[in-house]
């Protein structure tokens, strides 16, 4: 492959409630690179397949419009982007991983740090499902298919990502120059949202108490940020820092400069920490309102016919990158 086929890449996985930390990790240095560069067309994908991982297998289908209904609802202009689901695909995926698998060892796929957190928090090696391991294979598999170029992800997804490109290098040197090497994308620090709980833990969904769930009644998602953890005066942490990112993301530019002022307070030592999440919960409250109505507007057909146009771009995309895949492997007998 000469060429990328793709500029910007990424997806999520079809849970009911994806959080605002997804928004900020994902789809917000999507946008920003579009605000940049709006000659680049991105490709936004639902990860249905890797649902399959978890328990949230279950109620996947209905998720995955909800999904298709947040990139809309977050921003992103259909007209100018190729969204689809990730089992339009899954002939392609499903070669392309096992091709791609003969290419990890068993003992690497173990040592991923988000396998080793669910083996800690409860699962062990025992149990964790085959699918699981092969988690981060299946996401080269996406990345590669569609020739990406860059691929923003919050902090938690870049081991797979190095596995992604350790993955090309090895492909390269075993069976010649074929896959290209997804690239960073300057996002400065890797995106971490924390839940707002102040345990230390990633925002994520299975956490709901410290997770703001765009889906959620919004009165819920304010008592959280009342009850958030924030610095003392005069000192900066994660969990402020976080707080901080929440409210630059949902905050009009004004708002925005207000922020500013008020952590230049708090860094002086004075006790600022009530104006500023009156403000946070100000702000939120409008952002959640806009996004909520937003998405209640986009009705099924509409995401329906989104995808089946960006399916087909993504299975043509599948299926040249395999035809090289297969070719160089000597795989392709006809
Ligand atoms: P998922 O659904 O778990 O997460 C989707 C995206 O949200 C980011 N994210 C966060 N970023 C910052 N702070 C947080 N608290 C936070 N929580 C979630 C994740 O890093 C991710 O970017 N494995 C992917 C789905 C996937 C994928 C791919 C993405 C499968 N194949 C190929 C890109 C390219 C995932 O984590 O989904």
């Amino acid at each position: 492959m000469k060429n990328y086929k793709t500029s910007i890449f990424t997806g999520m996985r079809p849970t009911s409630g994806i959080t605002i930390g997804n928004l900020i990790g994902a789809i917000k240095p999507t946008l920003d690179v579009l605000e940049k560069e709006s000659s680049k067309r991105p490709m936004l994908f639902v990860a249905d397949l890797h649902s399959l991982t978890t328990n949230e297998g279950k109620d996947t289908q209905g998720n995955v419009i909800s999904v298709l209904k947040d990139y809309i609802a977050a921003g992103l202009d259909p007209e100018k982007a190729d969204l689809f689901v990730q089992s339009q695909i899954a002939d392609e995926i499903s070669k392309m991983t096992i091709y791609l698998s003969r290419l990890v060892t068993v003992s690497e796929l173990l040592r991923i740090p988000t396998l080793k957190e669910k083996i800690r928090s409860g699962q062990s090696e025992m149990t964790v499902n085959g699918l699981l391991a092969l988690y981060p294979v299946m996401m080269a598999s996406d990345i590669l298919l569609q020739g990406s170029e860059y691929v923003p992800v919050g902090k938690d997804q870049y081991p797979h990502m190095e596995i992604t490109c350790e993955i090309v290098r090895k492909f390269n040197k075993k069976y010649g120059d074929t896959l290209l090497e997804p690239k960073p994308l300057d996002q400065g620090e890797p995106v971490n949202i924390l839940s707002l709980t102040g345990d230390g833990s990633k925002m994520s969904k299975t956490n709901p108490n410290g997770a703001i769930i765009l889906s959620d009644d919004i009165d819920v998602s304010l008592k959280k940020v009342k009850r958030a953890k924030t610095a003392f005066a005069g000192e900066m942490n994660d969990d402020l820092d976080s707080l901080l990112q929440i409210a630059k993301y949902v905050s009009t530019e004004e708002e925005g400069r207000e922020f500013d002022r008020l952590i230049e307070e708090h860094m002086e030592g004075k006790q600022v920490m009530g104006d500023f999440k009156n403000l946070l919960m100000s702000s939120l409250e409008r952002f959640l309102k806009d996004f909520q109505s937003k998405k209640a507007e986009i009705s099924d057909d509409y995401v329906l016919e989104l995808v089946k146009k960006g399916g087909e771009k993504a299975r043509s995309n599948a299926r040249e990158v395999l035809e090289e895949v297969e070719k160089a492997m000597g795989m392709r007998f006809v």
